[in-house]
């Protein structure tokens, strides 16, 4: 079962010493990982808003400054202690773009499994696609969770995301394919998904 104790929120437990700052490996050293702030959140809104509404089935549409500050207040910040530095929302961020931030790579507890088990989710804006990037992030927040098992979806049509996975050492779980009913509002429709495993 998922050990709640071992999981420590900033709301709860009040500020603390921010995660330090991951620059990537060339080539793609313009870029790092970095924890979520209150500037980023109208970033939020507007990636939220445009075509990543249609893509990612979980985050609310509309989507809001609310929204981003109960994400900021509630999940971004969470800290796994069983793997020290770690946070829940890495926010990958360009140096040449004065911070702006790119990307967001998730790694979620997953509710009822252990404390070594984790789901992983991310996404580009739409400028910064096409690059190579998100392939270079997984595997720089995957080395902070030694051991770890993480788990993984993404849409039969999306095959830059599964090749994201393959490239950081996921596996298709060969029977693991299911469909989803889209929200409406977010494009609706029967989408097929495939499941990924990664274990550490
Ligand atoms: C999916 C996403 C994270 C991919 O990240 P990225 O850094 O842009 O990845 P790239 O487009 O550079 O492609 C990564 C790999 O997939 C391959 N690829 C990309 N699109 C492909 C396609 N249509 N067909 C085959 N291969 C493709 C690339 O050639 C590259 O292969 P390589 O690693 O062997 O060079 C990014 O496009 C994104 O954020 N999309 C919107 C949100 C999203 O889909 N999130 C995931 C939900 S599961």
């Amino acid at each position: 079962m998922l050990n709640i104790s071992k999981i420590e929120n900033m709301e709860k437990d009040g500020p603390r010493e921010p995660i330090p700052e991951t620059t990537l490996p060339s080539p793609f050293d313009d870029y790092f990982l970095s924890s979520l702030r209150p500037s980023d959140f109208p970033r939020l809104v507007e990636l939220y808003n445009a075509d990543l509404a249609f893509i990612l089935f979980s985050p609310p549409y509309p989507y809001t400054l609310d929204d981003a500050q109960w994400f900021n207040d509630n999940r971004a910040h969470t800290r796994f202690p069983s793997y020290p530095g770690t946070q829940e929302a890495w926010v990958i961020r360009s140096k040449s773009y004065d911070g702006v931030l790119v990307g967001i790579c998730g790694t979620h507890p997953v509710p009822g499994q252990s404390e070594h088990h984790f789901r992983l989710g991310y996404f580009l804006a739409p400028e910064f696609r096409g690059k190579g990037i998100m392939s270079t992030v997984v595997a720089e927040v995957l080395k902070k969770f030694p051991g770890a098992i993480f788990d993984a979806e993404a849409e039969v049509a999306n095959l830059g995301s599964q090749k994201v996975l393959e490239n950081c050492g996921f596996q298709h779980i060969e029977d693991g394919g299911f469909e989803e009913t889209w929200p409406a509002s977010k494009g609706g429709g029967v989408r097929q998904l495939l499941k990924f495993v990664r274990r550490g």
